[in-house]
């Protein structure tokens, strides 16, 4: 037997026992005669000491370990004379009797500790070393309770986890295909799936009513730190429904998630918001409602007072953000230069200091007298103290942009507290969303997704209106998981794809599997799917879901450490048929 306990286990009461460790050579400390040596494996550490009176040789060898020595140690539990709060075996140690070296390490390229002294790439491409500290274990660990946690509940409400292919037919979704090609059927390729949602819907046609799956998805699309182009779904769907019924479940679901993992009981119901409102009142369908600062329209306010950009725009708005009267000039002129990066593409940044004697401050003074100011302030629901900031320009442009600079200041202030958790429902999401290039509709979800009963009437005459059966969960900002109720009436379903600019032979082309499975009896049904990456890198306190992804890609879709994408053999290339293109030259 290698080891009788693990490194992170042992506590007082073990005093006095006979155990054998394993693990590796955290640190090598010499304090007078003594030797201590921490011992470390993926449940904890364990301090080793070595007294020179006692055993000379024994004390000499240990001094000659290296870092990430793989070490046997055999010897009694001891209570330890200066105890260590910080760790939970902190008050006992091994006095070492004997040990055996299992296998030596080079110096490792970085220091393997909480707080490492590795640059990113450095980490990445020694992933597997980067995995043995305690802050990537505990978010592997975290990810591995949140699947457990998964199929439990849905296994409970008799969801069947079913598996469905990767290697599937390339039909455009949101982002472009990873691709494969088939070397048995020459020129023909397969696409590795942006998710099984097909697959889910032909499973509800043949009668698995409750389908769930936690399952790899792949998308060629820009990277962000919430982006992985293979990133892992918890994909869902269900018979028999309404969307009342799959919010409720899922409800359920991220509740029993945040007690389990997290031990936060939620005894309330998720906010719902439509997606109207979440644009008017947060500048995004993802709102991050753990603090307020919401967006206030106040353009019949300031209009018509001769400030030619305000008099020119369709839509004025602004946040109040709270004790920021007092900004400098310097201060207002940065948050100016941040709305004008190309990113958010402003224009530039009115701002009104509302001070706390209840006077007034503005780069609009010229055109606005202290009343005009107070009752600009009245609308922005501003308080004595705060700072308020305004934009304008074409509406929802205008309330992404002050959306971006509300998380903006948030981010400033502080007050996105990483250990609070606010859920909340978008629902009622645009059935289309309008192209400028192409100028035409597209789908927002996907085309299968089912209108709202109500806007059946509007779909022809005013589509830009329609609201569909969709729903996103968010939590604290980020797009959890979001899904739709979908359509299995195949006349509604036709017009969807008239209206959607689809020829008969371009529906058959894409999605005949679907259309002809639905002439065999589809029930209602719909679903959704969670990022269960982007999910548990927010419950882990992660920025990005790179830590809850044990080998992850970097942000030019790149695995370092693997080397991967690589190029393959001139044997392979001919067996597959394939030429590889010289690069264009301004590709
Ligand atoms: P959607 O495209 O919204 O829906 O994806 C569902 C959830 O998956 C996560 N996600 C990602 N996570 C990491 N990296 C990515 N590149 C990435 N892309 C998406 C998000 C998102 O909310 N088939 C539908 C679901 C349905 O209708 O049932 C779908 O895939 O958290």
């Amino acid at each position: 037997m290698y080891r009788t306990h693990n490194c992170g286990e042992l506590r007082i009461a073990d005093t006095g026992k006979e155990v054998t460790l394993a693990g590796w050579v955290q640190r090598v400390r010499n304090l007078g005669g003594m030797t201590f040596v921490d011992l470390r494996d993926r449940y904890g550490i364990t301090q080793l000491v070595f007294n020179v009176e006692t055993d000379k040789e024994l004390c000499e060898s240990a001094r000659k370990l290296g870092r990430e020595f793989v070490l046997q140690a055999i010897g009694t539990v001891t209570e330890r004379t200066s105890k260590n709060p910080d760790l939970p075996t902190g008050d006992i140690e091994i006095t070492v009797k004997k040990f055996n070296i299992l296998n030596k390490s080079e110096i490792p390229p970085f220091t393997i500790e909480d707080n490492t002294d590795g640059g990113e790439d450095l980490l990445m491409k020694y992933r597997y070393l980067d995995i043995r500290r305690k802050p990537i274990i505990r978010g592997l660990q975290l990810r591995n309770k949140m699947s457990f946690e998964v199929r439990r509940y849905l296994d409970a409400l008799n969801f069947m986890e079913v598996e469905t292919p990767m290697l599937i037919k390339s039909t455009p979704e949101g982002a472009r295909d990873y691709v494969v090609p088939s070397r048995i059927h020459h020129g023909e390729f397969y696409a590795l799936p942006q998710s099984p949602q097909q697959y889910k819907q032909l499973l509800m046609v043949a009668g698995i009513d409750r389908y769930y799956q936690i399952v790899k998805c792949f998308r060629d699309e820009d990277l962000r730190a919430d982006r992985q182009p293979e990133f892992t779904q918890i994909d869902c769907e269900m018979s028999f429904v309404e969307q009342e019924d799959i919010l409720q479940v899922f409800e359920g679901l991220a509740k029993h998630l945040f007690k389990e993992v997290r031990g936060i009981e939620m005894d309330y119901d998720f906010p719902r918001l439509t997606w109207h409102k979440a644009m008017e009142l947060y500048g995004s369908d993802k709102p991050d409602i753990r603090f307020g600062m919401t967006i206030h329209n106040i353009t019949d306010t300031v209009k018509g007072k001769n400030f030619k950009v305000f008099d020119d725009a369709e839509y004025i708005c602004s946040i109040a953000v709270e004790g920021c009267a007092g900004y400098s000039r310097k201060q207002t002129d940065e948050l100016t230069e941040y709305v004008k990066r190309p990113q958010i593409g402003a224009k530039g940044l009115v701002y009104i200091k509302y001070n706390e004697d209840g006077t007034f401050k503005s780069s609009i003074d010229k055109f606005y007298t202290p009343d005009d100011l107070k009752a600009t302030a009245e609308k922005a629901e501003a308080k004595p103290g705060d700072l308020i900031l305004v934009l304008c320009g074409p509406k929802n442009k205008t309330l992404v942009q002050t959306g971006t600079l509300r998380i903006e200041m948030a981010n400033r202030l502080g007050l996105r507290d990483k250990n609070v958790f606010k859920p909340l429902w978008v629902i009622d999401f645009p059935l289309f969303e309008w192209d400028e290039e192409t100028q035409r509709f597209y789908a927002m979800h996907h085309p299968f997704t089912s209108p709202k009963k109500e806007d059946y009437d509007i779909l022809e005459s005013n589509p830009g209106e329609a609201r569909a059966n969709a729903y996103d969960l968010v939590i604290n900002g980020t797009e959890v998981g979001g899904g739709s109720i979908r359509i299995h009436d195949s006349e509604l379903q036709v017009r969807m794809f008239k209206l959607l600019g689809f020829t008969e032979e371009k529906a058959q082309d894409q999605f005949s599997c679907l259309i002809n499975a639905f002439k065999y009896g589809a029930p209602p049904h719909g679903g959704l799917a969670f990022g269960l990456d982007r999910w548990a890198a927010l419950m882990n306190g992660s920025d990005t879901i790179k830590d809850v992804i044990a080998f992850p890609k970097n942000n030019a879709a790149r695995d370092v450490m693997i080397d991967a994408p690589s190029h393959i053999s001139e044997d392979q290339l001919d067996e597959l048929s394939l030429i590889i293109k010289p690069l264009k030259q301004n590709a």
